[in-house]
C-alpha cells in the first residue's frame, strides 16, 4: 500500500500542476508587459494636451419640426401597428439648436440623428444623437446623446455618452423639458441643459 501524505497522491499532484500554471500566467503577464504588445501601449494625458478636466454647463432650445414644406425631423420607418404609441416608428433628424425659444434666434448648432419610438405602453423614445456645434470655438466639435426620453414626462434625463474636438472625453447627462408643444402641428421646442464633464 502506498504511504499516504497529508494530500492523497491525486490531489498533490494537482495542486503542483495548478502552481506551475499559475507561475506560469504570471511569467507570461509579467514579460508580455515589459516587452509590451504592439497595437497598445500607455500614454502620458500631458502628451494629448489633456489638462484639467472641466464642467461646462449648457442652455438651448432643441426645435423638432415636423410640419410644413421644410421639417427637421421625417419619418423614416412608419410605426409597423397602429399602437397610440407609435410603437416602431423611426424618426431622422436634423433638429437646430437655438439660443432663445424663438426659431429665429441664434443658431448655435444642429441636432443630427435619430429617435425611435420604443415603449409599447407610452410614448417613449429611445434617442442617438450628436449636437453639432456652429458657433465660435466650439464650432465642429460634437457631443453625443444616448437616452431614454418618456415625452410627457415633465423632466426627461438622457446621458452624455462621448464626444469630439474640444469635446473627446465627454461624459455628463442632459435634462430636457418641453417649453412648447403645438397639438395640431406636432411640432415642439424642447428646452435642454447639459452638464458635461470634458478637458
Ligand atoms: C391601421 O388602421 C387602419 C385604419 O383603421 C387599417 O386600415 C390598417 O389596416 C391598420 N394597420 C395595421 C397594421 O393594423
Ligand atoms: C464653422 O466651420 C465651418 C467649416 O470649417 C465654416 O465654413 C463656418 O464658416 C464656421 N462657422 C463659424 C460661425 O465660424
Amino acid at each position: 500500500m502506498a504511504k499516504r501524505g497529508v494530500f492523497p497522491a491525486n490531489s498533490s499532484h494537482t495542486f503542483f500542476t495548478l502552481l506551475s500554471l499559475l507561475s506560469f500566467i504570471c511569467f507570461a503577464r509579467t514579460t508580455g508587459e515589459s516587452r509590451g504588445a504592439a497595437f497598445v501601449r500607455r500614454l502620458d494625458p500631458n502628451k494629448l494636451g489633456l489638462g484639467k478636466e472641466k464642467l461646462s454647463h449648457f442652455r438651448f432650445y432643441w426645435h423638432d419640426i415636423v410640419s410644413g414644406p421644410n421639417p427637421s425631423a421625417v419619418v423614416v420607418v412608419q410605426p409597423p401597428t397602429n399602437a397610440s404609441t407609435a410603437f416602431g416608428m423611426v424618426r431622422m433628424i436634423d433638429n437646430p439648436m437655438t439660443e432663445r425659444p424663438e426659431l429665429s434666434s441664434k443658431l448655435i448648432g444642429k441636432a443630427q440623428g435619430f429617435y425611435a419610438s420604443a415603449a409599447q405602453q407610452e410614448v417613449g423614445l429611445i434617442m442617438a444623437m450628436n449636437f453639432a456645434f456652429l458657433q465660435g470655438k466650439y464650432n465642429g466639435s460634437t457631443i453625443t446623446v444616448l437616452g431614454r426620453n418618456p415625452v410627457f414626462s415633465k423632466v426627461r434625463e438622457m446621458p452624455v455618452i462621448g464626444g469630439s474636438g474640444l469635446f473627446r472625453f465627454a461624459r455628463g447627462y442632459v435634462q430636457v423639458r418641453t417649453h412648447n408643444f403645438d397639438l395640431n402641428t406636432g411640432d415642439a421646442i424642447v428646452e435642454y441643459t447639459a452638464y458635461v464633464f470634458h478637458y
